[in-house]
């Protein structure tokens, strides 16, 4: 996010804001920061070649609180903004908070949620809130008996962070196996130190963020990722390909019974005594028995942050200062009515190796388009301007449609208007939810 010059004259109340992190996620965090008459300057560490108005990057180590505090002193900043989980794990906000500046994400012991699966199962066990049955394991013999009286399927996830590669979806007893053993052997490093089985869930995935003040939770607009690298739903899990918002098949009973199941999550937060502010973000199957939580993750998702801040109108700013503040009761978040879809553009080879450094053409065309946004991810613009790949999810291409088929699309058409060598992408973003719930049995 380079630095832009505001066109606008902004009055007394702006405040300085510094967002952490370098995806899309971030990239549309910024931008939906800056459209708010209340934020001046936005430092965005590290960034990527993303701009908006206003937004500057800077360099600033995200997972050292003490220099993230000493550089918002420094700065005026008025509000922290944490995107990414490592540093919220890392306990990132509790030195914001402690230094007494707003901050919206969660502290080390909410971020828990995310960053232990054996945390996150035993408080929904706990609290009944329904999820896989799951057992966990501190030596690979426990865990490699106990797939002897599971078998396949079966799922195995390394029990700390995985930047999403920790968890096997198991067909074969023999690949349940071998993923306990590559986990006890250090394949995840200190995160692989306990392994949790789970019981295998069926149905179509959803995603629902709230936005969390410590006691009250509004629920956002639903989400679906494509988690696979390739169409049909195929290939090994991404940090996610594509994106839509809200869910055409999800059913109104099902509806409120994410929302009732996001609630009673907050509430157990509240009951253990964690002050949890942020946005907790609720991974759902909707399964032949009801939604069934998948995990919980303590921030934005990404890419659904880039469909679903698109399609909120009420000023973020306003609102991740009432997360922060605990008054949340006091805002009342409105949404477009319409639809967005986002499509990921990735390097060749994504998501094993791919190479960096690719000149990207058309990005200005694809947003001349109506209502067409590109959120950039792994990107570097250099001196001249130009901007180049430097990572494996590139560009999230997102469109907004008064009907779902409009959006996506008007994403594919954006979509097709960029270029660049190793350009790879999902035809099929949104397909299966254009046939309907059938397209899932
Ligand atoms: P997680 O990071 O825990 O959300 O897992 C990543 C992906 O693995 C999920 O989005 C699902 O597609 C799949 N997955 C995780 N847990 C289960 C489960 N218990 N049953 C079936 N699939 C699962
Ligand atoms: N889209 C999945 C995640 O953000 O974890």
């Amino acid at each position: 996010m380079v630095e832009n010059t505001r066109q606008e004259v902004r009055d007394g109340d702006n405040m300085n804001i510094l967002v952490l992190g370098s995806g899309g996620r971030e990239h549309a965090i910024v931008c939906s920061l800056a459209r708010s008459p209340l934020s001046e300057t936005i430092f965005v560490a590290p960034g990527n070649g993303g701009s908006a108005p206003g937004a500057v990057n800077v360099v600033l180590d995200m997972m050292d609180g003490e220099a993230v505090v000493s550089f918002a002193r420094a700065h005026g900043v008025g509000l922290v903004v944490v995107g990414p989980e490592a540093p919220l794990v890392a306990g990132v906000a509790d030195k914001v908070r402690a230094a007494g500046i707003d901050c919206f994400g969660p502290i080390a012991a909410g971020a828990l949620i995310e960053g232990s699966k054996q945390f996150s199962k035993d408080l929904m066990f706990k609290y009944q809130i329904p999820t896989a049955e799951y057992a966990v394991f501190e030596t690979a013999d426990a865990a490699l008996d106990y797939l002897k009286r599971h078998p396949a399927p079966i799922v195995v996830k390394a029990d700390g962070l995985a930047a999403g590669k920790g968890v096997t979806v198991a067909e074969t007893d023999e690949q349940a196996a071998q993923a306990v053993s590559e986990c006890f052997a250090g394949r995840f490093g200190s995160a692989g130190a306990k392994v949790v089985i789970e019981e295998y869930m069926t149905g179509p995935e959803c995603s629902l963020l709230a936005f969390v003040d410590g006691v009250h939770m509004i629920p956002m607009v639903e989400a679906q990722d494509h988690k696979r690298a390739l169409e049909g739903d195929k290939g090994p899990n991404t940090g996610g390909m594509g994106v839509y918002s809200p869910v055409p098949i999800v059913t109104e009973l099902e509806h409120k019974e994410m929302i009732l199941l996001m609630q009673k999550t907050v509430d157990a937060l509240v009951s253990e005594g964690i002050d949890y502010k942020g946005v907790l973000y609720g991974g759902f199957m909707l399964t032949p028995t009801g939604p069934r939580v998948l995990e919980f993750n303590a921030r934005f998702g990404d890419p659904e942050t880039q469909v679903v801040l698109p399609l909120l109108e009420t000023d973020l700013v306003a609102v991740m200062l009432a997360c922060s503040q605990g008054k949340l009761n006091k805002i009342d978040l409105e949404w477009k009515q319409d639809w967005a879809v986002s499509v990921v553009l990735a390097s060749a080879g994504y998501p094993e190796s791919y190479e960096k450094g690719k000149l990207i053409r058309g990005i200005e065309e694809a947003e001349a388009l109506e209502a067409v946004t590109v959120y950039h991810a792994g990107t570097h613009r250099d001196a001249n301007g130009e901007v180049f790949t430097n990572g494996g999810r590139v560009l999230n291409v997102t469109a907004l449609g008064s009907t779902f088929e409009a959006a996506r699309e008007q994403a594919y058409r954006a979509v097709d208007l960029i270029d660049f060598e190793g350009k790879t992408y999902r035809r099929d973003i949104g397909e299966r939810a254009l046939k309907g719930r059938a397209a899932w049995e």
